[in-house]
């Protein structure tokens, strides 16, 4: 199917009705009414003094175990390199339709552009414009799907996407040792870890209160590292409940989420947070989300069983074959709602 476009200046006072969720599915909180809810932490010293380290990942952990969500600053990464980053970004999708529609990812292609998600089966679209780099293994990268426009832009892809699994490493290290384990081991079972870079474009939208820039998920993979713009509009519930709360942005922070892979290796003990991202009629948002995974035959079953707990999986499984099922079942359930309607 080829793509269509959204409307990126604002010449549409209706939403299409392809565009619009279902009653239940429509945003219930704001995209600015900022939370402080989700824990803001400061990895300065993590590395450097064992009392800090112990300090820092105690307040990982309770962050994990409450929400599975938490940001982090003095994180390392390159504030220019992160500038450099969003800036091109934007200006990515600002270029003509034409342009970005040489990576169209429609049609099975990785990697490249697509308009939204709408690919893997799903009626209803989200609001948002997205490109996607494959990036690690290296291995992995097919350059003639990486967009060479803007100038200069895959030097610093390649750039961002080193610093940030060195990020992603580290935290992994963390949530290791909580779990008792080496501080190796959450790396070692993604066994040749995946990284894939999306970016986010969310454009004004004419009726937000009736769509979603993406709709409610967990990420499938181990942790995702998100970088946002001041706008807001990523949002977050608590054990998978109803209760919203849109994430405040913090200049320069990385919100980090656990995904499916992360919560079953720790049995549960780690929540896989629930998210979603909203639009508002004032300006456009940008995000890049930074997934690391397990390679696709990596083995998902809990590292560590704490005494008095049944493991959350019955058998151990492959990350592939873990992604197959949650895909079908979200599939099974958008039908059943369909029928119930
Ligand atoms: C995501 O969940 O991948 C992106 C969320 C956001 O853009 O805030
Ligand atoms: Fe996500």
């Amino acid at each position: 199917m080829a793509p269509t476009f959204l409307p990126t200046v604002s010449d549409e006072k209706t939403l299409r009705a392809s565009f619009v969720r279902d009653e239940d599915e429509r945003p219930k909180v704001a995209y600015n009414f900022f939370s402080n809810d989700i824990p803001v932490i400061s990895l300065a010293g993590l590395d450097d003094d064992e009392k800090v380290r112990t300090e820092i990942c105690d307040k990982i952990v309770a962050a994990c175990e409450d929400w599975g969500i938490f940001q982090v600053v003095d994180h390392g990464v390159d504030a220019a390199l992160v500038a450099d980053m969003t800036r091109l970004a934007r200006d990515f999708f600002a270029l003509p339709p034409e342009e970005k529609l040489r990576f169209d990812m429609s049609g099975g292609k990785k990697g490249g552009f697509i308009v939204s998600s709408h690919l893997q089966g799903e009626a209803v679209q989200d609001w948002r414009e997205i490109v996607t780099y494959f990036s690690y293994p290296i291995r992995a990268r097919d350059y003639s799907r990486w967009p060479d426009k803007p100038e200069g832009w895959r030097a610093f892809v390649e750039a961002y996407s080193e610093q940030l699994m060195g990020l992603a490493c580290k935290l992994l290290g963390v949530l290791s040792e909580a779990m008792g384990l080496d501080r190796e081991a959450l790396t070692q079972a993604c066994v040749d870890m995946d990284q894939k870079v999306v970016v986010n474009f969310y454009p004004k939208c004419p009726q937000p209160d009736l769509t979603l820039g993406l709709k409610r998920h967990t990420d499938p993979g181990t942790i995702t590292l998100l970088l946002q713009d001041q706008v807001g509009g990523l949002q977050a519930t608590k054990d998978g409940g109803d209760t919203w709360i849109t994430v405040k942005p913090v200049e320069g922070a990385f919100v980090v989420n656990l995904g499916d892979h992360g919560h079953f290796l720790s049995n549960g003990r780690f929540k896989n947070a629930d998210h979603q991202a909203v639009v508002n009629s004032n300006c456009s948002r940008l995000s890049i989300a930074t997934f690391q995974n397990p390679a696709p035959d990596a083995i998902v079953y809990p590292l560590a069983i704490r005494e008095g707990e049944n493991p959350v999986l019955d058998a151990p499984i492959t990350f592939s074959e873990m992604y197959r099922k949650k895909m079908s079942r979200d599939i099974e359930l958008a039908k059943l709602k369909k029928l119930a309607k």
